[in-house]
């Protein structure tokens, strides 16, 4: 018999098998134990939900049941039985158990009890065997499988844009070099500056921070993209919501204006959301109690008035409240927080760059709702995006969540040559080195747009945790790559 004829936990609990003899796989939770008989709660990650096995002392040897401690991988084999005890409906009574691998109780350091995020970050390798951890990966996963599920169905193509590039989109300068260069000793030129031409691609290299570019590109051919892949960058935000390394879904559209993008955008984020309260049913339900114990831990003016599934369902049931920057910052000058001085960055005059504070407010405290923000000053936004007729502002949109701040950048692109090699002029962007993008420009060039949505940001909304760093398995965050 194949070792692995094992029936998964998650479809135990969904059929009825009482009567047949199984075999299941998992580790061990906890054990409690009698003279009659020991109660062991095995997990194999399937489901949130453990399964009840039931060891009785005069089939399962003394030295077995000793070995079956939290933590230790066993395989049971034994009949479905109905169960006595409350909790369960079913258990399986075992015939044989084998220990696949024993976990020494006095070293393994993931014990029955609470242990604080802080701690299970440093066993980052073990977390996921938490009921916690099991829950948002199990969530991650489900989002991201209702990402490609989505564009799929609209008829989108995935497209996988280059992890090193020349380029850097954002134009914001904190990229991650790539190089095979001898750092002790690197090719120079006679000015002193490293000389490219004997790397390994004979130019400069980083890690994208972006696929946006390419992206554009391909959607000047297949008119409906989108790409879903790690970016990187070096920016030094030890924050709840930054990461050095996460994961973008960027969706790029021919024939598509800013409202167009607006509404995609909307539409997208409110499908995947009901995705995961349909399909991950008993995992955000753990996670609601989690979040709700959580914030009876804090302050009372910092707790949300929202459980969480409760905030979840609000996201999916109303329409985004649209605003433009220029309205925001009407509301955010004449807020209380900013009269009171309250806000670390106090708003004064229109062209200010808007802070998570200030995105907070307008999301938790004035809207109640999730915010499109749009038309923002061009000094604050990238090149790409399209410049509006006022000469001032450019066709961008900020989508502002509750907890969360920005979850989704994104704008119409500039698709008229004159006006978007002006601007790269303006800031110094040199055209030489993004001929190809230009070219897109040059050769059958059309209204187009596209917006970046932090996956991280995502699972961290629809989870409700409140670390992006316990939200992706392995987080990367400045001083921290163990793993
Ligand atoms: O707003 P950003 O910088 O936009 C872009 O990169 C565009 N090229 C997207 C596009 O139009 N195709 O980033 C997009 C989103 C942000 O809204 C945020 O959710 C997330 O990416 N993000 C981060 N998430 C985690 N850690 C970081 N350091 C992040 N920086 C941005
Ligand atoms: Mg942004």
């Amino acid at each position: 018999m194949a070792f692995n004829k094992r029936v998964k936990i998650k479809s135990l609990l969904e059929g009825d098998f009482v009567g047949q003899e199984l075999t299941l796989m998992g580790w061990v939770r906890t054990k409690r134990s009698n003279k009659n008989v020991s109660f062991v709660a095995l997990n194999d990650g399937s489901s949130i939900n453990n399964y009840q096995v039931v060891a009785d002392p005069n089939i399962i040897s003394e030295d077995t049941l000793k070995r079956i401690t939290t933590g230790a991988c066993i395989k049971v084999i034994g009949e479905i039985v109905a169960s006595q005890g409350a909790g369960q409906s079913s258990e399986i009574s075992a015939s044989s158990i084998t220990i696949l691998g024993d976990a020494d109780p006095e070293k393994y350091p993931l014990q029955p009890k609470k242990h604080s995020l802080e701690f299970l970050r440093e066993i980052a390798h073990l977390r996921m065997r938490t009921n916690t951890f099991g829950a948002v990966f199990r969530v991650r996963h489900a989002l991201a499988y209702a990402v490609h599920k989505y564009f799929n169905d609209k008829g989108f193509f995935y497209i996988h844009t280059p992890i090193i590039t020349a380029s850097d989109a954002e134009g914001a300068g904190e990229t991650f070099k790539v190089t095979t260069l001898d750092l002790k000793k690197p090719p120079l030129h006679e000015d002193g500056s490293i000389n490219f031409k004997e790397d390994f691609f004979e130019r400069e290299t980083n890690l994208t921070v972006s696929g946006q570019l390419e992206g554009e590109l391909a959607a000047m051919a297949l008119s409906e993209i989108y790409t879903f892949g790690p970016t990187f960058r070096a920016e030094n935000s030890n924050t709840t919501r930054h990461l050095a390394e996460f994961w973008m879904i960027e969706p790029e559209m021919a024939f598509y204006d800013a409202e167009d993008n607006q509404d995609l955008a909307e539409d997208f984020l409110q499908y995947v959301i009901s995705y995961a309260l349909e399909n991950c049913k008993d995992d955000l339900t753990f996670l609601d109690k989690r979040a709700s114990e959580e914030e009876q831990s804090k302050k009372a003016d910092q707790r949300s008035e929202m459980g969480l599934l409760d905030r979840l369902k609000f996201v999916t049931e109303n329409r985004f409240e649209r605003i433009t920057y220029t309205e925001a910052i009407d509301i955010l000058r004449n807020s209380n927080p900013n009269k009171k001085k309250k806000f670390q960055y106090l708003i004064e005059e229109w062209g200010a760059d808007l802070q998570s504070e200030h995105e907070r407010f307008l999301v938790e405290k004035h809207f109640k709702k999730p915010v499109i923000l749009t038309d923002y000053p061009k000094e604050i936004k990238a090149f790409y995006m399209r410049q509006n007729d006022d000469g001032k502002t450019v066709a961008a949109m900020d989508i502002l969540f509750p907890g969360i701040g920005e979850i989704v950048g994104g704008s119409q692109r500039e698709e008229r040559m004159d006006k978007l090699t002006q601007r790269m002029d303006e800031m110094h962007i040199p055209q030489e080195e993004m001929w190809w993008y230009l070219d897109t420009r040059r050769f059958g060039a059309t209204p187009h747009a596209g917006f970046g949505l932090g996956f991280e940001r995502l699972v961290l909304f629809v989870t409700g945790m409140s670390n992006i760093r316990d939200v992706i398995a392995f987080p990367r965050t400045p001083g921290n790559a163990e793993f």
